[in-house]
C-alpha cells in the first residue's frame, strides 16, 4: 500500500431551465451533482496508468494506427489483480471494440461486476486535447454498467492518461463523464 490522498470531485449545480414555445415547453435539464470525496491509492493510480500506457502496445490497430490500451481493477475482485485491454480494429470497422471495452469484457468474463478504477491510455497522441484522450460515448455507457449503484453510488474512478509535464492523469467519476448516462429499469 502506498500514500492514501482524498480527492475532491467538485459539486455541480447547473439550474434546469425552460423555454416557453408555442408547441409546449422545452425543458433545458441541468446538472444537481453533490461533491464526492474519494481516497485514492496514489502508488496504484500511477501504475494502473504505466499498465494502460504499456497495454496499448498490444492494440491491434492496422486501420487507424490510434493505439488505446487500458489497465483497471474490479472492487470486487479479492486478489485485485491488474486487468488490461487494448483496441482491437477489424477489416469490417465496426466490429472493432475499443480498449476500454476490451478490459472490462476480460473482467466481467471473469465474474466481476464492481469496478473500482479503469485507467486509460491513447499512448501515442497524450499530448491533444482531453477529448481526443478521453472514453468513446459506447465506452461511457459500457464502464456505467460496472459500477454499483448500490451503495455508496458510484464509486469508481476512471483515470486519463496524460503528458502533460507534473500531471498524473484527469480523474472523473462516470456522473461527471457521462451525464444522463442511459439507464434501464427492467419492468417487475
Ligand atoms: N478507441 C478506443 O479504443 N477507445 C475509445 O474510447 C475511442 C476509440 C479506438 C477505436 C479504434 O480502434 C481507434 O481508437 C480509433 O477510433
Amino acid at each position: 500500500m502506498g500514500e492514501t490522498i482524498t480527492i475532491a470531485l467538485p459539486q455541480v449545480a447547473v439550474a434546469d431551465s425552460t423555454i416557453e414555445s408555442p408547441a409546449g415547453r422545452i425543458i433545458i435539464p441541468g446538472q444537481h451533482l453533490p461533491e464526492k470525496r474519494m481516497d485514492i491509492d496514489v502508488a496504484v493510480v500511477q501504475q494502473l496508468l504505466s499498465t494502460a500506457r504499456a497495454a496499448a502496445a498490444n492494440a491491434h490497430a492496422p486501420y487507424s494506427n490510434f493505439h488505446v490500451g487500458a489497465a483497471l481493477i474490479m472492487a470486487d475482485d479479492p486478489e485485485q489483480r491488474i486487468i488490461t485491454g487494448a483496441n482491437v480494429e477489424n477489416s469490417s470497422y465496426g466490429a472493432t471494440i475499443c480498449g476500454e471495452r476490451s478490459a472490462l469484457t476480460t473482467a466481467s468474463s471473469l465474474g466481476f461486476r464492481a469496478l473500482r478504477y479503469l485507467a486509460l491510455s491513447t499512448a501515442d497522441s497524450l499530448t491533444s486535447p482531453l477529448c481526443d484522450r478521453s472514453p468513446c460515448g459506447i465506452c461511457r455507457q459500457s464502464i456505467r454498467e460496472f459500477i454499483s449503484r448500490s451503495s455508496n453510488a458510484r464509486e469508481a474512478l476512471i483515470l486519463v492518461d496524460t503528458a502533460e509535464p507534473g500531471t498524473l492523469c484527469e480523474a472523473f467519476d462516470i456522473d461527471r463523464l457521462l451525464p444522463y448516462g442511459f439507464n434501464f429499469a427492467p419492468p417487475v
